[in-house]
């Protein structure tokens, strides 16, 4: 049978020992499956930058093109790379570059998972718009380093943005709970954000089985810790996507746990998985990173591929790795010690 072939950027830090445990255990589940992941390893990184002057050769995209998927660790060594540069020159092109719209972040808890708050039955999917908004980059300085220096950064909505992210969405939503929460901040911006309400509701009209609440984005990360059990589905812009999925990550036990998918929902390209995540370079180099994240992205990366079962035999070694209390506590186990829990439960 043909293997899938993944291209994998293990990137900085604790990308890299998290990558390598989610591999091990892909090829694990794979195993079992009758089926066959085949890897082809990309070194681009900041340490990469450093070499060469770029965090990936100019047809970068292009060599990604022909793979089934990416699967990536992490981006930025801040205190040698400016994030601006090493985000903007790998992470930030591949989103866009494949178009991958859709990033789908899981907040909920496993079990043996004591997150900080009293509630514990929440189960969120937050889809994040994940190619323009307040991250289409358009914008500029000029006066650099004078007294009158001017700074903009401009976000962008199209309607066809807008429209597929919400019918993404409420696609999601039917096969859940069938509720869904649009986030904005029309109230204080009044062009773009009253413009994607309107869309919502012009799109829920072909979803009359859904039902839909409006939230402002200040409300609604203060209902994710105070009623998490109220939210399904939620879809959300860039940047407000990017900050609600940390406090999804928060309330879910840590960043360990919060795992990411950039989806290309027309499948014209590549998608790519990744944990919600950074480089952690206050960790990189203790050991003690959780691949929890990263693995619970490389489930998801197998279910899109088509291997559902296998997407959920991951998923289940994941909690029982967690029910035995392995992998529960930030710093208690290994990287390696939870990478073996997990793999025992594909054996
Ligand atoms: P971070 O997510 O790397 O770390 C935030 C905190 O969470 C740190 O205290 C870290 O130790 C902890 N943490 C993160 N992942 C963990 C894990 N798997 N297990 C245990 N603890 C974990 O965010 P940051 O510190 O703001 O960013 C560090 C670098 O990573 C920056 O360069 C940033 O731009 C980059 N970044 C990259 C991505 C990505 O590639 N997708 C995402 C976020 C941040
Ligand atoms: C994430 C990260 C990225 C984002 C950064 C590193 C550019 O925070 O994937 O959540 O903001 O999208
Ligand atoms: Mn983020």
């Amino acid at each position: 049978m043909k293997p899938y072939t993944i291209a994998l950027i293990p990137g900085d830090g604790i990308g890299k020992n998290v990558t390598e445990a989610g591999w091990q255990v892909l090829q694990a589940a794979a195993k079992r499956g009758g089926f066959a992941l085949e890897d082809t390893r990309f070194p681009w990184s900041c340490a990469y930058y450093l070499e060469t002057g770029a965090m990936m050769p100019p047809d970068g995209i292009e060599i990604l093109r022909k793979f089934d998927a990416v699967y990536l660790g992490a981006v930025g060594w801040p205190a040698k790379v400016a994030d601006s540069i090493s985000l903007h020159g790998l992470l930030l092109p591949i989103r866009k570059g494949f178009a991958q719209y859709a990033n789908i972040r899981p907040h909920r808890l496993l079990p043996g998972v004591q997150g900080p708050l009293r509630s514990d039955g929440f189960d969120i999917l937050c889809i994040r718009e994940n190619t323009e908004g307040e991250y289409s980059g358009a914008g500029g300085r000029i006066h650099s380093g004078t007294a009158n220096e001017v700074a903009i950064e401009t976000a962008i909505f199209t309607r066809a943005g807008v429209e597929r992210i919400l019918r993404f969405g409420f696609e999601q939503a039917r096969t859940r709970r069938k509720q869904l929460a649009s986030v904005t901040k029309s109230n204080a911006q009044k062009h773009s954000m009253v413009f994607w309400d309107e869309v919502t509701r012009e799109v829920a009209k072909d979803y009359p089985d859904v039902e839909v609440s409006h939230y402002h984005i200040d409300a609604m990360a203060a209902r994710m810790v105070l009623a998490p059990e109220s939210l399904d589905v939620i879809v959300a812009s860039n940047l407000f996507g990017d900050i609600l999925t940390d406090i999804g990550a928060a309330i879910q036990g840590g960043l360990g746990y919060a795992a990411s998918a950039n989806i290309n929902p027309d499948r014209s390209a590549p998608s790519m998985f990744e944990p919600v995540h950074g480089s952690a370079p206050d960790i990189a180099h203790l050991g003690v990173a959780n691949p929890i994240a990263a693995i619970w992205s490389g489930a998801m990366m197998l279910g899109h591929l088509g291997e559902r079962q296998a997407a959920a035999e991951v998923m289940s070694a994941i909690e029982s790795a967690t029910a035995r209390g392995i992998g529960t506590v930030a710093g208690k186990d290994s990287t390696e010690a939870i990478t073996q829990a997990v793999l025992a439960g594909l054996s």
